[in-house]
């Protein structure tokens, strides 16, 4: 599947949003190895800091239903008037399943967007090698 259209997924998947406390809409589209496409949005709560991520809740969601490989994400932030990058947070806990060139596409519209991998967004990542022990 085309970045383009995983992208496509993740503005549609923002419209599902539920975040009435910041009004900013999130939307997540994972494409697994297998083909098939996870998607979800930011969720928020009125105990603010239980808000979770678009992207966090696309991960959860795939791996709930049996996935755990991820070819690329896309991530959507259609009330932003510039490409609104993943949180630390989420970083962190994408790096757990995916590979340092691990395609993500951040972006607010289809003009405004950039195209990146894991290896720049989470650089340093030295917990991998926790992992291997
Ligand atoms: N948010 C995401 O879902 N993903 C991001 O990459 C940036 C921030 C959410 C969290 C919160 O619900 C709202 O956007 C404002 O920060």
């Amino acid at each position: 599947m085309e970045m383009n259209e995983l992208f496509g997924l993740a503005k549609e998947a923002a419209l599902k949003s539920y975040s009435p406390y910041s009004k900013f809409r999130v939307g997540a589209a994972l494409l697994c190895d297998d083909g098939s496409v996870v998607c979800a949005a930011n969720v928020e709560n009125r105990s603010y800091g239980l808000s979770i991520c678009a992207e966090r809740s696309a991960i959860v969601s795939a791996i709930a239903q049996g996935k755990r490989k991820f070819a690329a994400l896309a991530v959507a932030c259609p009330d932003a008037e510039y490409p609104v990058s993943p949180c630390g947070a989420c970083r962190q806990f994408i790096s757990e399943f995916v590979e340092k060139g691990f395609p993500v596409r951040f972006g607010a519209s289809d003009e405004s967007f950039v195209d990146t991998n894991m290896e720049e967004l989470f650089p340093y990542d030295a917990l991998h090698e926790l992992a291997d022990r």
